[in-house]
């Protein structure tokens, strides 16, 4: 049986619903809950407006907020918002008691933007916008706010503009997000509409290595919000684990009494730039003479097929279909296909032998029976009506992409991993291509050595995004953006140094036997040249 008590202190009715309800279905709505604690603090602060008497979550799941609420606040009225009818119906059972808690079956967006509360508080969906009903939306948030976002901005950031427009004078607001829009280009126009509002006084975040919610791939931010006149500034504040809430508690109930070193006034914040610079040491800055990445080269996603079952190939599927190999491109289809930091014509040989996916069908000669056959293949399975292909012309053909010197890989967690493509192959987007410009060519062996030290990965994790667990993501941009030690200032003697050494780590690496110490006698001759 279902709970049904209103004083349900801790996780309880999440966690029996977790175990009920498939996980696809949670997906499909976001399901991912907050932890009591976590609920507890965002609780404290909205409750720190002695004048509530309306609060508002827009995305009410179970109700873990309203039920922090009632363990301290009996009569404020609370209106909750859900587009699942199934979580809908458990959470009225949670309430029924509760004459003062209204939980409406509407989607939030689209209602409710003439009310204001005094309190809201919230864990809202995350989506990316482009699996989802984007148009309405963006035009409802255009029309209502004035802001026109692009079609990457991820459904939370439209929960959280909407929520401060919401908020009555001296009213509180507490979100708990994903940090990504801290640090990312769609975050930008966000950031711009909250430092224009001047609501905004907390961002707290939690390292990432916390994971907060159980299965969610995220690290999560809390932001505090208030209506008031204690516009000095945002305050950034890193929290390690989640107990550290509780000392934090103290903090927000001096509020709006604030002497902290990291307040930033609302003035000195950047819309434009990563936020992280506000609450993380910034590596960059231990190294002097810095250059951007472009300086050298461009980072662009590697292939992306649409349909990788269907356009990936090894020996035996190509023997299979009789596809010839001048209907296929050499490709590395998987990361984990990929071991050390160069990879060779003779890796790629190897791969073959063991039947690896290390094909992709390319289409050179459309007389031939089976390519003509391969391709009425796709188009029974609809293959050609798919998001990416359905775009293409015609369908089966591949992006113009040549294989690039220099791969780097999507997702991290120690730090970027690149690979000298030797074997000069294609790749599809499990990794990102590096193509130097025509000035930094000749220098690819000096560059690439940079690459494997750490000093590169220590100034390109500025740059980072960040997914819970300990992963590390980085877009094309993200490295397109960052900062590299300027090669050009390396004297000849110390170049040579360099090459030297980096020739024999990549003998010992491949080998079987790399010898670290080389490389770290690299990264020595990089830090005494740029700090
Ligand atoms: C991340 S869960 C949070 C649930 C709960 N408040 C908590 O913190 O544990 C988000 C909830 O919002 C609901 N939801 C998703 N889209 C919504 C929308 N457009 N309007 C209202 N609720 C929505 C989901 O069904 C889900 O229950």
């Amino acid at each position: 049986m279902f709970v049904t008590k209103i004083k349900i202190i801790g996780n309880e009715p999440e966690k029996e619903y977790a175990q009920t309800v498939s996980l696809e279905h949670r997906k499909k709505f976001a399901q991912f809950f907050t932890p009591y604690v976590v609920a507890e603090f965002m609780t404290e602060w909205i409750l720190g407006n002695k004048q509530l008497k309306t609060v508002l979550d827009p995305a009410f799941g179970l109700g873990i907020f309203a039920r922090a609420i009632r363990e301290i606040d009996k009569n404020c009225l609370i209106n909750g918002f859900e587009i699942d009818k199934n979580i809908l119906y458990k959470a009225k059972e949670i309430f029924e008691k509760d004459l003062n808690t209204n939980i409406v079956f509407k989607d939030y967006i689209f209602n409710d933007w003439g009310n204001r509360y005094d309190g809201i508080i919230c864990n809202p969906p995350y989506f990316k916008f482009h699996d989802y009903d984007n148009k309405a939306m963006l035009k409802e948030i255009e029309e209502k706010l004035g802001l026109k976002l692009n079609g990457f901005t991820n459904l939370y950031t439209i929960f959280l503009l909407k929520s401060t427009y919401q908020l009555n004078k001296n009213g509180r607001a507490a979100y708990i997000v994903p940090s990504e829009f801290l640090n990312s280009d769609y975050g930008k126009l966000v950031k711009f509409y909250l430092l224009k509002n001047k609501l905004l006084r907390y961002v707290m975040v939690f390292d990432f290595e916390e994971n907060v919610f159980d299965d969610a791939l995220t690290t999560a931010s809390i932001l505090l919000f208030a209506n008031d006149d204690e516009k000095s500034g945002v305050e950034f504040i890193n929290i390690k684990t989640i107990d550290e809430l509780n000392s934090l508690q103290k903090k927000i109930r001096s509020y709006p009494i604030r002497k902290s070193e990291n307040l930033v006034s609302f003035s000195e914040l950047k819309p434009e730039i990563k936020w992280r610079a506000y609450y993380q040491k910034q590596n960059a800055k231990h190294f002097k003479n810095l250059v951007p990445f472009t300086n050298y080269g461009k980072v662009v996603r590697g292939i992306a097929t649409g349909a990788n079952d269907y356009f990936t190939f090894s020996k035996s599927k190509a023997e299979k279909f009789n596809i010839s190999e001048k209907n296929l491109l050499p490709c590395i289809t998987k990361s984990v296909d990929v071991c050390g930091s160069f990879f060779t014509k003779d890796k790629f040989e190897e791969l073959k032998k063991q039947d690896k996916s290390v094909y992709l069908f390319k289409v050179n000669d459309l007389q031939e029976k089976s390519v003509i056959n391969y391709i009425a293949k796709g188009e029974m399975e609809e293959i050609n009506k798919r998001y990416l292909t359905a775009s293409r012309n015609p369908w089966y053909s591949l992006e113009k992409r040549s294989p690039s010197p220099i791969w780097v890989s999507v997702f991290n967690r120690n730090g970027l991993r690149f690979i000298r493509n030797e074997a000069n192959i294609s790749n599809l987007t499990t990794f990102h291509c590096i193509y130097l410009n025509m000035f930094s060519k000749s220098k690819v062996d000096l560059f690439f050595a940079y690459l494997l030290t750490n000093v590169s990965k220590e100034i390109f994790n500025d740059n980072r995004r960040e997914y819970g667990n300990g992963l590390n993501k980085f877009e094309p941009n993200d490295i397109n953006k960052a900062l590299m030690v300027n090669l050009d200032l390396i004297n000849k003697e110390d170049e040579k140094k360099i090459l030297n050494l980096y020739k024999n780590y990549r003998k010992s690496e491949l080998s079987g036997n790399a010898n670290t110490s080389l490389l770290e006698a690299i990264n020595d001759i990089f830090v005494s040249i740029f700090t």
